[in-house]
């Protein structure tokens, strides 16, 4: 690994981690993850946001620093922007290679310093507008950004370079491999990284929506030429690029989102696939695009964002023992813990003696505030008539997305 410029005193490091670990323990990351952090050079060394010791980030991030002549040893200030473990895991080694390093934070970035490292000397509170001289002209100013995703968050701005770091906050999934900027990705490249953005945004952040809106009114005025996040692509040939996408993704939260279904379906031994087949008819008879996930076969990260970004939902599920079939009930349940509101969604199953999934589901969207065709459900296999049914019901949901 390599620091990469950003400008004459301003470089990136990072380390790239290829697992079949899960992401915060839950989260797929097959296509790895980026942990970046800063380096922002005066007569003072500050570095912003750590790493956590995984899969030799630690090592790798070493590496880039020795490419600019930096040790973990000279490093002045250590900014830590969040303090969820991915980029402070390393801090009780990194203390002992430097003991000497300031830690700045939040108040509250401060006290989980404390409860998750105990650490408490040489850490300072910094404030909203509190800034850093690193000499040279080179000042740090730091930006309270509560809830984005923790509430300790804070970005960091260099003006000099109108350089934003935001930590998770216009980040992605996905390794990076031996680029970092936006310029230097293919279109097909940067197609797959905004597919992995909006999957971290509708894992990690989504139910903070809210916050990342006010996040990005409070940056709005600033010069900004490069967004330096601590995950994914560092976009300096278009910051405006990922801060339209993130402010897009925040304005799925209250309602329409893309003209899209996501069809979320289960089935035990067919009968349900079989009506769903029906629904799908209408929707590509209305020629409106949709995605299609098995549950519990496919992996609830890409469910979910395949959910948050389209304006209609089709859950098709079985009756199982009087109640939800099990995985999509857990489907459901993270579906309400992200916050996934205002989408226009058809429910359709086939239960065996008697139903009960519609009873437990009508119940467990109820916060969601969705709007939802009548369900349909039969017995066993469905009949002509019923798959006559499904399919106008598959019809009516698309006609709806097409002219909302
Ligand atoms: Fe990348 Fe919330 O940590």
């Amino acid at each position: 690994m390599c620091a990469f410029a950003i400008s004459d005193t301003v470089y990136c490091v990072h380390a790239d981690i290829q697992t079949s670990d899960l992401f915060e323990g839950i989260w797929s990351i097959k296509d790895g993850v980026s942990l970046n952090s800063y380096v922002v050079k005066g007569e003072k060394i500050a570095f912003i946001d750590l790493v956590k010791d995984w899969k030799e980030a630690p090592q790798q991030i070493g590496e880039a620093l020795a490419s600019i002549g930096i040790e973990f040893a000279a490093i002045d200030y250590l900014i830590l922007n969040h303090i969820e473990p991915d980029h402070t895991g390393w801090l009780k080694e990194f203390r002992a290679l430097n003991p000497h390093c300031e830690i700045l934070s939040t108040d509250k970035g401060c006290k989980l310093v404390k409860s998750f490292y105990k650490i408490e000397a040489g850490v300072r509170a910094v404030k909203d507008g509190d800034m850093l001289d690193l000499g040279k002209g080179q000042i740090l100013t730091f930006i309270e950004a509560p809830n984005v995703h923790w509430p300790e968050t804070m970005f960091t701005w260099h003006e000099a370079s109108g350089t934003l770091f935001p930590c998770d906050a216009f980040g992605s999934f996905g390794a990076l491999g031996d680029r970092v900027f936006d310029d230097t990705f293919t279109d097909e490249e940067r197609a797959f990284f905004e597919k992995e953005t909006i999957r971290y945004y509708a894992n990690i952040v989504s139910s903070f929506s809210l916050f990342v809106e006010k996040a990005v009114q409070k940056v709005k005025h600033l010069d900004i030429q490069c967004i330096a996040p601590s995950h994914g692509i560092v976009w300096r040939k278009n910051p405006q690029k990922i801060i339209d996408l993130y402010s897009t993704y925040a304005s799925y939260a209250k309602g329409p989102a893309d003209k899209e279904i996501a069809v979320i379906w289960s089935s035990m031994y067919g009968n349900t696939k079989a009506g769903l087949d029906a629904v799908i008819r209408g929707i590509e008879a209305e020629g409106v695009p949709y995605t299609i996930h098995r549950v519990p076969d496919e992996d609830a990260s890409y469910i979910l964002a395949d959910a948050w970004k389209s304006s209609a939902l089709v859950i098709a599920m079985p009756t199982y023992e009087y109640a939800m079939f099990p995985p999509m009930a857990y489907i459901i349940d993270l579906f309400k813990r992200k916050h996934l509101f205002g989408k226009t969604v058809l429910r359709i199953g086939s239960f065996g003696w008697i139903g009960g999934a519609k009873k437990e589901y009508e119940a467990a969207i109820d916060p969601l505030k969705w709007t939802s065709l009548e369900s349909r459900e039969w017995a066993g296999f469905p009949s002509q008539e019923d798959l006559a049914d499904l399919e106008k019901s598959g019809r009516q949901l698309a006609q709806i997305v097409k002219h909302r």
